[in-house]
């Protein structure tokens, strides 16, 4: 990831990896996710195939993990966007939209140049507007989004 080509506001700083497992629980919570167990968050680092997230240097204390995402994928052709969430305090700021073109040119670069990858996710109403601006077009009527209830 070319983190110096991507313009940040001040104090923000874009990273590949994966917040920590308490800050990865907490970041989901505050953003209206819902919420899963720290087993569930450990699988994170080894089982995704990229992620990155950014942190806020605040005046005081570390920098803090303020938004992230992560694709799940085969490396191959397969790659699913999972885990977009931003802080409120630091929404509408674009770092939603820098986290989503670092995590789709780190496909487009890492994935084999002789075919083209298919890239999904399964947009909630506060992302969608960010997925279209970035390509991404309904599945529907074609194909239906499904999860195991
Ligand atoms: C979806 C989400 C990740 C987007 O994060 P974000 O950092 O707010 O995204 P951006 O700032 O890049 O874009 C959001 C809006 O702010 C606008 N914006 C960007 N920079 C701005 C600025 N400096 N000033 C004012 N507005 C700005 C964008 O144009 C965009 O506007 P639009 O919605 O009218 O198109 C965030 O809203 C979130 O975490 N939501 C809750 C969790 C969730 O639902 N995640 C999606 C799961 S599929």
């Amino acid at each position: 990831m070319d983190s110096q080509d991507i313009s940040l506001p001040e104090g923000y700083k874009l990273q590949p990896g994966y917040p920590s497992t308490s800050h990865y629980l907490d970041l989901r919570s505050v953003a209206g996710l819902s919420p899963k167990t720290p087993s569930q968050a450990a699988a994170i680092p080894t089982g995704s195939w990229f992620g990155c997230y950014i942190t806020f240097e605040a005046t005081k204390g570390d920098p803090q993990p303020v938004g992230m995402g992560r694709i799940i994928g085969d490396g191959g052709w397969y790659f699913h966007i999972a885990d977009m969430a931003v802080h409120p305090d630091h929404q509408r700021k674009g770092l939603g939209d820098v986290i989503l073109k670092a995590l789709l040119e780190h496909i487009h670069r890492e994935s084999p140049a002789d075919g083209k990858p298919y890239i999904t996710l399964l947009a909630d109403e506060p992302g969608r507007r960010l997925y279209y601006k970035n390509g991404f077009v309904d599945a529907a009527p074609g194909q239906l989004g499904m999860w195991l209830k």
